[in-house]
């Protein structure tokens, strides 16, 4: 009892915690173990984690042959820089060529935010390379989450993300989101001619095609709130990109690795992004890594013989040999089980059973792509004010107390920060789905008696 109390005191004193607002009783989850889709505290109270984490741990806890492939790699040759070169490395570009199905290479580095900020400095250098040094802007949408770093922060159009840390990088541009449920055009999805698409192709020759460098967004918007627009916006999207001759970034930090039942979110719709970032699920969260895939043909603006002419771009730790390792592993493992697949079926079951909550008269859209769901709470079907935070919160809140960790958009976009996410391990069973999904229905009958 004191080892915990003190763990918890220690806590206190000494862990800064991620997004948190501070409180003198904060009593945090401490993990200790965890094991498929279940982790348990120090306390030994057990959590199902509907969450992945943070929408990570797709291939599911307590994979041993994950940490087989770090520890031997670790023993036999522990680091090198990416300057140079190492096997684990090379096997993994190769496998992620497979997996995306075209021509790429690889860019390797250690979170999402690095990711992007490496196509960034890619797509900006590729046309100042190319002959159209006035291309500079990055365009993206509003609701988006793009990560923390100056760069990526700058690319987020989450309000609340930026706020007190303005100003942030220069030629980032925002345009409207591919929010069905509150459609920037006032359609509904009846008669949708993804006007949304055509906003932001709009939004491109505002700024003066001349000028934009590149159009970064995730196929689904997740963070965000899970947005899942109509099929065709990507393709639309992908027209306008090669029209005004700007890059498309497919943010695939979330979306890709079987998230939403495809490899990765952008082959819902058979387009082929330019540059494609990764991380989180490519070790399934195990250790850290990330990875931008660039297409071969704008590498090829990088072979010149001048003297800036080449990538002058490195972290240290970017593409480990242990976590490249391990991700190959874990790459192999969602093929030899499957996961891809039980992703799309699991998803459609998970759907199934939380449909009936639309009948609730504060539940106003359940969006669902895999094994990635959202589901918007309203104070008013008609209207489709957002629920109040303090609900949103308690929801959450019962849940845990029920033994499930599910999560919300939170801190994105001023008084919208009400949509539950769900997104389990991809390996999740039809019983724990079960138990999932009936104590997310119970505690929003609970808390929403009305
Ligand atoms: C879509 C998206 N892009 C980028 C990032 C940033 O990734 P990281 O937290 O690894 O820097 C995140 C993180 O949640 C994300 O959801």
């Amino acid at each position: 009892m004191d080892q915990i109390k003190s763990a918890f005191d220690k806590d206190r004193n000494y862990i800064w915690h991620a997004m948190n607002r501070y409180s003198p009783d904060s009593k945090p989850l401490i993990i200790e173990r965890a094991d498929g889709v279940f982790v348990e505290d120090i306390e030994g109270v057990r959590y199902l984690d509907a969450m992945s984490g943070l929408w990570c741990v797709n291939s599911g806890y307590g994979r041993t042959e994950f940490a087989d492939a770090a520890a031997e790699q670790l023993s036999k040759m522990a680091y090198f820089p990416m300057s140079q070169s190492h096997m684990p490395a090379i096997k993994l570009a190769e496998k992620l060529n497979d997996w995306l199905e075209g021509e790429y290479i690889i860019f390797f580095s250690n979170s999402g935010s690095e990711a992007n900020e490496t196509a960034f400095k890619i797509a900006r250098q590729y046309h100042e390379q190319n002959g159209q040094s006035g291309r500079f802007k990055v365009i993206s949408r509003y609701r988006s989450y793009h990560g923390n770093t100056m760069g990526a922060l700058s690319a987020t159009g989450q309000a609340q993300r930026k706020y007190k840390y303005e100003p942030l990088a220069a030629g980032f541009v925002h345009t409207v989101p591919p929010d069905c449920y509150h459609c920037p055009v006032n359609n509904n999805p009846e008669n949708c001619n993804i006007e949304c698409a055509g906003l932001l192709e709009k939004t491109i020759n505002w700024e003066m095609n001349e000028t934009v460098a590149a159009v970064i967004m995730e196929p689904y918007i997740t963070g965000g709130g899970v947005l899942i627009q109509q099929d065709g916006y990507l393709k639309k999207v992908e027209k306008a990109c090669k029209k005004s001759g700007a890059l498309l970034i497919m943010d695939e930090v979330i979306c890709g690795f079987g998230r939403t039942g495809k490899k990765f979110g952008f082959m819902h719709e058979g387009i082929s992004p330019d540059i494609i970032t990764m991380a989180k699920g490519i070790t399934s969260g195990y250790l850290p890594l990330a990875a931008t895939a660039v297409r071969k043909d704008i590498f090829d603006t990088f072979k010149g013989s001048e003297e800036y002419d080449h990538f002058r771009h490195v972290n240290t730790f970017g593409g480990n040999p242990a976590a490249c390792a391990l991700a190959l592993r874990n790459l192999e493992v969602m093929e030899d089980e499957r996961l891809i697949e039980r992703s799309k079926s699991m998803g459609e079951q998970l759907l199934d059973i939380m449909k009936e909550m639309l009948s609730h008269s504060n539940v106003g859209d359940i969006r669902q792509k895999g094994l990635l769901m959202g589901i918007e709470l309203v104070e008013d079907k008609i209207t489709r004010e957002p629920l109040n935070a303090g609900k949103v919160n308690q929801i959450i809140a019962s849940c845990k107390s029920f033994g499930v960790l599910i999560g919300k958009n939170g801190d994105t976009v001023a008084g919208f920060n009400n949509v539950l996410t769900i997104a389990p391990p991809l390996t999740i069973s039809t019983n724990q789905l079960q138990l999932l999904t009936d104590v997310v229905k119970k505690s929003i009958n609970e808390v929403c008696k009305g």
